[in-house]
């Protein structure tokens, strides 16, 4: 391990912020994190930002749907996070948002530097277009049949039955998801970024230690289909920042994401008086600069970056670090099963730091995907931690509080084997280092094995039982409150409550790596207190049953949108999702029709006198394509008997009837069990 102080800037993806964060997310931000805070530990100037991506067209339609501005919106998607982030334990040292003044500049300044280096072009392209709200649409908002299976409901893009690629122009029967209409195409003028331009630079950039051997790969199929230019441009209307010599374009919400990086530093600098963003972002600095993501956007972050920053005069990444993504019990997250777990949901039910401990016990270097099987979950966590971990500082601090005053042995009962444990810290940290954090697990497991082996071949507690043994019994309980210092400190990247409550239980200031050198000799620690308590069953299942019960609030949400899908023109969108408690407010009554005229003059109306038990009302019913009069006197139907009364060109209406059908001839009115008399309120 190199001692010098190095100076590392790191990032987790940008979450966005139209949703919420899920464990699957939370790999990444936990992964992360343990790196981050392990670096710190070693005495590196080690920094951690993220962001919101707050820009694009699903935050500007989400809003849109809520009836918030963007603005709004993120705002309180910003709160979510932090909170979220924050019971996690991810320990940024900023979190900014994409929309903001820093990466405003950030994005022009890049974008001028790349259009003056001649790296952007013009072009104009024809695009799918909702005529109904004047917008273009991007691949994932157009809905139709597959061109190739014919299967119905399927994206723009591709088709998730047979797995087909295509253009949104070769859907059948193509529909836009934002307001039904039929798709038509538009030109537009758009700006191209030119990644060939960067091509060499990007095949020695990729060539290092700057990606992991898995994405190299990938980066060679990707030379070998050629280096496409990228559209950045976007038309309005669209929720993002201006391009500058371009009214009514913006940049699209791919270019300034990774831009938020630099943004979200940049603000920290504005906080703290000594970050010097030049020494960190300009060409050549030496200083590091690691992006953890996920496999899925690798494209992002090892060619177009690279070639962005490159082409603008920054620095480029020191490594892209990838991995891959969450199953649960095997499979992909299911919302049906409830294994689609919110970050919010998780924490109601269960101690963050088990799932910290859980990743980090499967989290690899590579890009694998990750299985959180919630049977070895609660077993793993509980054998490690409860029955290793805790169980030595357990055994040993009732007799060191009882009969030593608290007080620790004057001198180290097993040199060696507390050396062979601080040796052992070495290995640990380069593991570590390369993110092969479940090595790393299993390295202080197996260390912690030894530590209650130890204990159990010292029998301690038998010794105590004979007479003049004290010192040595207090030698054996303190040799173990050492070995579970030192095995604390190499898990506290991973459970750093956990560390923290250790701290105290040891009664030390600090626990930075290298402490562990010197063990603690006649020093006083503290009163025992349980550091963690195991994961119960049910709380597993509690958090299962809450999730299930997200999806059901979700449902009530998002499945109007998905409804809009539906490739029926007859069908109406669904009109803007009201409370219970204005549902309720609505009065249904059982009313008899007593009288039924026509209406001189009107084509669809009948004039209906109503009875509703105290009193009649007047109502003009649009029916009459589908009733006679005389069919309907002596009816008994439902109406709406608190509606304020209308004025219509014929007469006052005093309430509605409710009828049923597409209209015409199919129309007909509600008609309630015989039983039922006028006036009763209908449940
Ligand atoms: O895929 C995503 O969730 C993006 N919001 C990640 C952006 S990472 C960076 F480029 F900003
Ligand atoms: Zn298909």
């Amino acid at each position: 391990m190199t001692t010098t102080n190095r100076h590392i800037l790191v990032t987790s993806a940008l979450p966005y912020a139209n949703g919420s964060i899920h464990i699957g997310h939370l790999v990444e931000y936990i992964q992360t994190d343990i790196w981050v805070r392990f670096q710190k530990m070693q005495g590196h100037d080690c920094i951690y930002v993220c962001a919101d991506d707050a820009h694009g067209t699903p935050i500007m339609l989400r809003a849109q749907k809520e009836g918030i501005t963007p603005e709004q919106l993120i705002a309180a998607t910003d709160r979510e996070h932090r909170a979220d982030f924050a019971d996690f334990h991810i320990g940024f040292d900023n979190f900014h948002s994409t929309h903001s003044e820093e990466n405003r500049e950030i994005a022009e300044t890049i974008y001028k530097r790349l259009r003056d280096g001649g790296h952007i072009e013009k072009r104009t392209i024809k695009q799918a277009y909702d005529p109904e709200k004047e917008m273009f649409l991007p691949d994932r908002f157009i809905k139709g049949t597959c061109p190739k299976c014919g299967a119905e409901d399927q994206y723009g893009d591709n088709c998730e039955v047979c797995g087909a690629t295509y253009a949104p122009t070769e859907l059948k029967n193509p529909v836009s998801v934002v307001s039904g209409a039929t798709p038509v195409e538009k030109e537009s003028e758009h700006y191209f970024f030119k990644l060939a331009d960067f091509e060499l630079m990007l095949r020695q950039w990729t060539q290092g230690e700057h990606t992991q051997p898995a994405i190299s790969n990938k980066l060679n199929e990707w030379f070998e289909a050629g280096l496409q230019s990228w559209d950045i441009s976007r038309d309005a209307p669209y929720f993002g920042f201006e391009i500058p010599d371009a009214p009514g374009k913006f940049f699209y919400v791919w270019l300034d994401a990774p831009m938020g990086y630099m943004a979200s530093f940049k603000n920290l600098c504005s906080k703290r008086d000594d970050l010097d963003f030049d020494a960190w972002w300009k060409a050549g600095s030496d200083y590091e600069l690691y992006h953890f993501i996920g496999k899925d956007i690798a494209y992002f972050h090892t060619l177009f970056w690279p070639a962005v920053l490159s082409g603008s005069g920054f620095r480029t990444p020191s490594a892209v670090f990838c991995h891959g993504f969450l199953t649960v019990n095997g499979q992909k997250m299911s919302k049906s099963r409830g294994t689609f777990i919110k970050a919010r949901t998780y924490l109601d039910n269960l101690n963050p730091e088990y799932l910290r401990y859980y990743f980090a016990a499967k989290l690899g270097s590579g890009i694998d995907d990750l299985d959180l099987n919630l049977d070895d979950f609660i077993q793993r966590v509980n054998a490690d931690l409860v029955g290793k971990m805790v169980n030595i500082a357990s055994r040993c601090a009732g007799y060191i509080s009882k009969k030593c005053d608290g007080q620790l042995s004057k001198t180290c009962a097993e040199p060696a084997l507390y050396n062979e444990f601080v040796a052992a810290g070495e290995k640990i940290a380069a593991l570590y280092e390369k993110r092969e954090f479940s090595h790393a697990v299993r390295e202080i497991m197996a260390l912690a094995d030894r530590a209650n082996q130890y204990i159990d071949e010292q029998k301690p507690w038998a010794l105590a039982k004979e007479e003049g043994k004290q010192e040595q019994v207090r030698d054996i309980y303190s040799m173990g409150i050492n070995l579970f210092r030192v095995l604390m400190t190499y898990l506290k990247p991973v459970l750093p409550v956990m560390a923290e409550a250790s701290k105290t239980f040891l009664n030390i200031d600090s626990m930075q790596w290298s402490d562990i050198k010197v063990p603690l000799l006649d020093h006083a620690i503290s009163k025992f207190k349980p550091l963690m308590t195991r994961v119960e069953q049910e709380k597993v299942d509690a958090l299962i049953a809450a999730s299930k019960e997200d999806l059901k609030q979700e449902h009530h949400k998002t499945e109007r949108k998905a409804s809009i899908k539906t490739v029926n023109e007859n069908i109406e969108p669904i009109a803007e999702q009201i409370e219970f408690t204005d549902f309720a407010k609505v009065d249904l009554r059982i009313a008899k029709i007593i009288k039924a005229e026509h209406v001189e003059g009107a084509d669809k109306l009948l004039q209906l006198t109503l009875d509703i038990g105290n009193e009649t009302r007047n109502v003009f019913a649009g029916i009459k394509s589908a009733y006679a009069p005389e069919e309907l006197e002596g009816k008994l139907t439902v109406m709406v008997a608190n509606l304020a009364p209308r004025k219509m060109r014929f007469g006052v209406s005093e309430g509605m009837v409710l009828a049923a059908g597409p209209g015409g001839k199919d129309l007909w009115i509600l008609e309630p069990h015989q039983g039922a008399q006028p006036g009763m309120r209908v449940k």
